[in-house]
C-alpha cells in the first residue's frame, strides 16, 4: 500500500500576514516538483495572505484550530465554514499545546473534527503521550483513549479526510526526537487501533504523520519507516529552505 507523503508546517503563533506571504512565496519554487502533499498552517490572521500567495501552486493552506459550531455566541471563535470560504483546505485539531493550555479534550476534538468534516476540510488529528506517560508504560493506553475518543462515530468514508499526527509531547520543540524505531513501533500501534475501529482496508489508507523535532537531518529516516507517512513540523517549517530540504529528504 503506498500512501502519499504529507508534510505540514505548523507555524504556531509565528509569522504576521506579510511574513506569511513572503515565506509561502519563497517556499513555492523549492517544493514545486516534490511528490508530497505540502501544507502550511499559519495563524488565523495570516491565512488569507498565505492562501493568496499559494494560489496555483502545490502548497496548500491549513488552520490550527476551529470551533465546532456553525455560528453563534462564541466570542473569539472561528468556524469551519469561515475557513472554507477563504480557501483553507486543512485544519489541525487537538494539538498537545491546545490540550495543555486551552482545555482541549478528546470530546472537543471529536466535536471539532465532525464540524471540519462537514465543511469538507482535511483534518490532521493530533495524538501523543507525555514523558511521564511513556516512562510509566502508558503510551498505548493513552493513544488508544485519544484515538477512540477523538474519532468516535466516524465512518470509513470520513477517514478519507482524516490524517493522524502522532506527536510525542516530550519531543515537541525539545530537540529530542523519538528514534525511528521507537516512532515506527508507536505508529504501528496507532494503525492497529485504526484497524480495530475501521477495518484493515480503511486503516491501510490513513496517513500517519510524525511530529516532534523533525528536521532536514532526520526526516528521511523517519518517513522511511513503514507506518510513518509524513510529518507535522514546528520549528523547521518556519524557514523556507529548511522546510523544503526536510520535505525533499522525506520523499527521497
Ligand atoms: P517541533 O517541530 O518544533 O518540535 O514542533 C512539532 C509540533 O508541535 C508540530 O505540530
Amino acid at each position: 500500500m503506498s500512501r502519499k507523503v504529507i508534510i505540514a508546517g505548523n507555524w504556531k503563533m509565528n509569522k504576521t500576514a506579510a511574513e506569511a506571504k513572503a515565506l509561502v512565496e519563497e517556499l513555492k519554487p523549492l517544493v514545486a516538483n516534490l511528490d508530497a502533499d505540502v501544507v502550511v498552517c499559519p495563524t488565523f490572521t495570516s491565512l488569507t495572505a498565505a492562501v493568496d500567495a499559494a494560489a496555483g501552486s502545490n502548497v496548500k493552506v491549513g488552520a490550527q484550530n476551529i470551533h465546532w459550531a456553525e455560528n453563534g455566541a462564541f466570542t473569539g471563535e472561528i468556524s469551519a465554514e469561515m475557513l472554507k470560504e477563504i480557501g483553507v483546505e486543512y485544519v489541525i485539531i487537538g494539538h498537545s499545546e491546545r490540550r495543555q493550555y486551552f482545555g482541549e479534550t478528546d470530546a472537543t476534538v471529536n466535536q471539532r473534527l465532525k464540524a471540519a468534516l462537514a465543511a469538507e476540510l482535511t483534518v490532521m488529528v493530533c495524538v501523543g503521550e507525555l514523558l511521564e506517560e511513556r516512562e510509566g508504560g502508558l503510551t498505548e493506553q493513552v493513544l488508544g483513549t485519544q484515538l477512540r475518543g477523538g474519532l468516535a462515530d466516524l465512518s470509513q468514508q470520513d477517514m478519507a479526510q482524516v490524517v493522524i499526527a502522532y506527536e510525542p509531547v516530550w519531543a515537541i520543540g525539545t530537540g529530542k526526537t523519538a528514534t525511528p524505531e521507537m516512532a515506527e513501533e508507536t505508529h504501528a500501534y496507532v494503525r492497529k487501533v485504526l484497524v480495530d475501529l475501521f477495518g484493515s482496508e480503511t486503516a491501510e489508507t490513513v496517513r500517519i504523520q510524525y511530529g516532534g523535532s523533525m528536521k532536514p537531518g532526520n526526516s528521511a529516516e523517519l518517513v522511511g519507516q513503514v507506518n510513518i507517512d509524513g510529518g507535522l513540523i514546528g520549528g523547521a517549517s518556519l524557514k523556507a529552505d529548511s522546510f523544503a530540504e526536510l520535505i525533499k529528504n522525506a520523499v527521497s
